[in-house]
């Protein structure tokens, strides 16, 4: 049976259920299963067999203790998440290049057209689902760079049992971004627009993890979070490796390479659980914009906690990669007590100096590139201006670019899949900067659901860094009684 504990090992081991509903572990760490599952060879020929739904209730039901949720009801709550995209495989799989063969996996055809929706449904369901059965009710709070806000806030949208609080840095957010979660018309959804964040969403992530180191806050306000700090979120995006490997594959186990534009490194986790479930992946590509310092500790072992610098790629914008810490544990064969040190010199000495045996595990296993802004624009001309036309969005030009950036370090026969994680529709302003295209607009820049967002009516919540944490406070207890509880 799979039990959780804590990269800090200050808890004693929780089951799925608590894991996913409390979000944060109690002593301030993430939670990782004691166990990762292994598969073997036939179980991957079994499972390359599955579409896209039915592979991920195979992938997620071993990490579910018997009996908690009922195979049947795992397989609705998986078929009504992804019921909701637009693309009838959930995700495609688009060769841009030849030599190399390189390839994008769209990961943007869910509800808010960027890779957040593949997990976000999955988890509110879930959650929903167990809190239906203890009859209680969540308070659900996130930080956002751009994505996951929308996505929780449309996965969240009219479920009874919770409240979601979506805080987004104003003005670090693409006007797409914000209208998406702003014209949505739900009563249980109310997104907070925050202002004077200098370190854009990590800002909001100090005071989300302000309010769930109070214990009795958490408590009394029934707080728990979606961020990728969610175990259910991490392993939801283990499948979507998965699902392109078994597509771009000739055989198990012919190498492929992904390439993937990385923030706070919990699609990337979801890479590293796939492998370490037996996916046999070459190399991982971890793909940083000028916000680099997943880059600089992949090549020199030290994690710099340095200051934002705005991009054109904003929903990777981050100086604090959360899930690293996650990936960190493994990486130094679970030692709690050094994940302890890195993370308080971290934050004290706004640097962390890796061993030299973790940087050898991390450099066994993935290559890295940082992307500078110029690069990132001509990337997306030149993909555009090139064969059939394709427009990448910001944030999957920093995977293709990243890809140019270490070509002499890939393997020769190897396929490349860049993870395609959002819709260019989410961002006109770059993509008519990058094309030279003033007010023109390419189609493939256009999307029916952002063209509505933009003539909707918005409900604006507003709030200074300052006053977030008392001003939230108040409104989620407001929210409470309002409700009954
Ligand atoms: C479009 C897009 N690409 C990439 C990322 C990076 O994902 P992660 O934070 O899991 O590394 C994000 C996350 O915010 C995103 O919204």
């Amino acid at each position: 049976m799979t039990r959780f504990v804590s990269t800090r090992g200050g808890i004693d081991p929780v089951g799925f259920e608590e894991a996913v509903l409390q979000g944060f572990a109690a002593d301030g760490g993430l939670f990782v299963p004691e166990e990762i599952p292994r598969l073997g060879r036939e179980d991957l020929e079994r499972l390359a067999e599955l579409d896209f739904p039915a592979l991920a209730c195979e992938l997620v039901s071993l990490y579910l203790e018997p009996g908690i949720v009922p195979p049947e009801d795992l397989k609705r709550l998986i078929d009504d998440s992804f019921g909701a995209f637009m693309h009838e495989d959930v995700v495609d799989l688009v060769r841009i290049r030849d030599q190399p063969d390189v390839r994008v996996l769209e990961l943007f055809h869910g509800p808010t057209l960027s890779f957040k929706d593949m997990a976000m449904g999955v988890l509110m369901n879930v959650v929903d689902y167990f809190l239906e059965k203890r009859k209680e009710h969540l308070n659900i709070v996130l930080a956002t760079t751009g994505d996951t806000g929308p996505a929780a806030a449309w996965a969240a949208a009219g479920k009874r049992q919770i409240d979601c609080w979506p805080l987004y840095p104003r003005g670090m957010i693409s006007v797409e971004q914000e209208r998406q979660m702003t014209t949505l018309d739900a009563d249980n959804v109310h997104p907070v627009g925050v202002e004077n964040c200098a370190d854009g969403g990590d800002d909001l992530d100090i005071v989300v993890a302000e309010l769930f180191t109070d214990a009795e806050l958490k408590r009394a306000l029934g707080l728990s979070s979606v961020n990728s700090i969610n175990w259910c979120r991490v392993m939801v995006q283990a499948v979507h490796y998965f699902y392109a490997y078994f597509r771009t594959v000739e055989r198990i186990g012919d190498p492929v390479v992904f390439s993937v534009p990385s923030g706070a490194f919990g699609n990337l986790f979801g890479g590293f659980l796939a492998r370490s479930m037996g996916l046999p992946v070459e190399r991982f590509l971890c793909a940083n914009n000028t916000n680099n310092a997943l880059h600089t500790a992949f090549s020199t072992g030290v994690f710099p906690r340095r200051d934002l610098v705005q991009t054109p790629s904003s929903a990777i914008d981050i100086v604090a990669p959360y899930n690293f810490w996650r990936f960190l544990y493994y990486a130094a064969n679970r030692d709690s007590s050094r994940i302890r040190r890195w993370m308080d010199d971290f934050a004290s000495h706004r640097e962390a100096t890796l061993d030299a045996e973790t940087l050898a595990f991390i450099q066994a296993g993935f290559l890295s590139a940082s992307v500078s802004d110029k690069t990132t624009m001509d990337t997306i001309r030149s993909t555009y201006e090139s064969g059939d036309g394709y427009l990448l969005d910001p944030h999957t030009a920093v995977a293709v670019a990243a890809v140019d950036a270490v070509a002499d370090r890939l393997p020769a026969d190897a396929r490349i899949v860049c993870l395609g994680t959002a819709h260019p529709a989410k961002f006109p302003e770059v993509i008519r900067k990058a094309l030279g295209c003033g007010e023109a607009l390419p189609q493939a820049a256009r999307h029916p659901s952002i063209d509505d967002a933009r003539s909707a009516c918005q409900h604006l919540r507003l709030c200074d860094l300052d006053s977030l944490k008392s001003n939230l406070v108040d409104a989620m207890t407001r929210q409470r009684s309002r409700r009954g509880r």
